[in-house]
């Protein structure tokens, strides 16, 4: 009920405080602890770690029977979305940013019940950047209402991209020819390195429109609703819904402009390159 998703707002808002300050603390940090996954330029530090405890220890605590999707504590891809409430936590979305203490990190935490989000928070703490939204009450950027632009056509849009976390030849080839494609018919293009607030930037009408093949739910999860909840949508980049586990996502302003994009797209299926 709406009372629940209250109490679970105002105590996950609690802890994104206390998180954010962990973050805030250890980015100047020079010599961070880092390990790898997946490649050389996928990393992980003690502070993605101790963030994502944190979240888990203390929402585990306070609600026995919530489920959690976690970056760093989830051993595979290969999950799902049940109806329990669900949090889907990237502790530190950003992590290159974060090691070179470039200040666009943040923490990305959204709630699923019954496999939709009712909650979805971003919190950049270096730039006091707090996005959050609930299901039907609209979205805020440190407490004031956001809402996206009104560009459609793409020559007026900027357009964030990333260049990920993976050395795989296909994906760098698909990449760069998608900067290739757009670079003429697009305002401008720009990565910020953190998925999570690149969709904040559409989110707020600094950005048009985001697309990224490679990402993961936990990437994209506070983010979808934050646009949604700032009036924009989120798509399967060859169009249609969005599938979360297919580390596939386009966001934009307007169905419009999304659909502009997506036609310009040469379309990529990481799930197919893992097989
Ligand atoms: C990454 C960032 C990056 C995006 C990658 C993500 P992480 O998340 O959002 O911008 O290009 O696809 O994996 O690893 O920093 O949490």
């Amino acid at each position: 009920s709406g009372e629940n998703v209250d109490l679970f707002y105002n105590t996950v808002l609690n802890l994104t405080e206390q998180a954010g300050k962990i973050i805030k603390e250890n980015i100047s940090s020079r010599h961070k602890n880092i390990n790898f996954k997946s490649s050389n330029i996928d990393m992980v530090t003690e502070t993605d770690q101790a963030v994502e405890k944190l979240f888990i220890d203390s929402l585990s605590k306070e609600f026995p029977d919530h489920k959690f999707i976690g970056e760093e504590s989830s051993s595979t891809d290969q999950q799902e979305l049940t109806n329990d409430p669900t949090w889907v936590i990237d502790p530190v979305d950003g992590t290159m940013n974060f090691v070179h203490t470039f200040p666009h990190s943040c923490i990305s935490i959204a709630l699923f019940i019954e496999k939709e989000p009712v909650i979805g928070i971003i919190f950049n703490p270096m730039l006091s950047q707090l996005f959050t939204a609930r299901k039907g009450q609209g979205a805020f950027l440190n407490g004031e209402r956001i809402s996206v632009s009104d560009k459609t056509s793409l020559s007026d849009a900027l357009i964030m991209m990333e260049f990920g976390t993976s050395r795989h030849p296909e994906r760098l080839r698909n990449c760069l020819e998608n900067q290739q494609k757009l670079m003429p018919h697009v305002h401008g293009l720009r990565a910020l390195g953190s998925a999570a607030l690149d969709m904040a930037m559409v989110a707020c009408g600094a950005a048009d429109a985001y697309f990224e093949f490679g990402i993961h739910i936990w990437d994209i999860a506070a983010g979808e609703l934050i646009v949604r909840e700032a009036g924009g949508v989120i798509i399967d980049p060859a169009g249609g819904k969005i599938e979360r586990f297919s580390r596939r996502v386009l966001v934009a302003s307007s169905q419009e402009l999304a659909e502009k994009l997506s036609q310009q797209l040469t379309q990529l299926y990481p799930l197919e390159l893992e097989k």
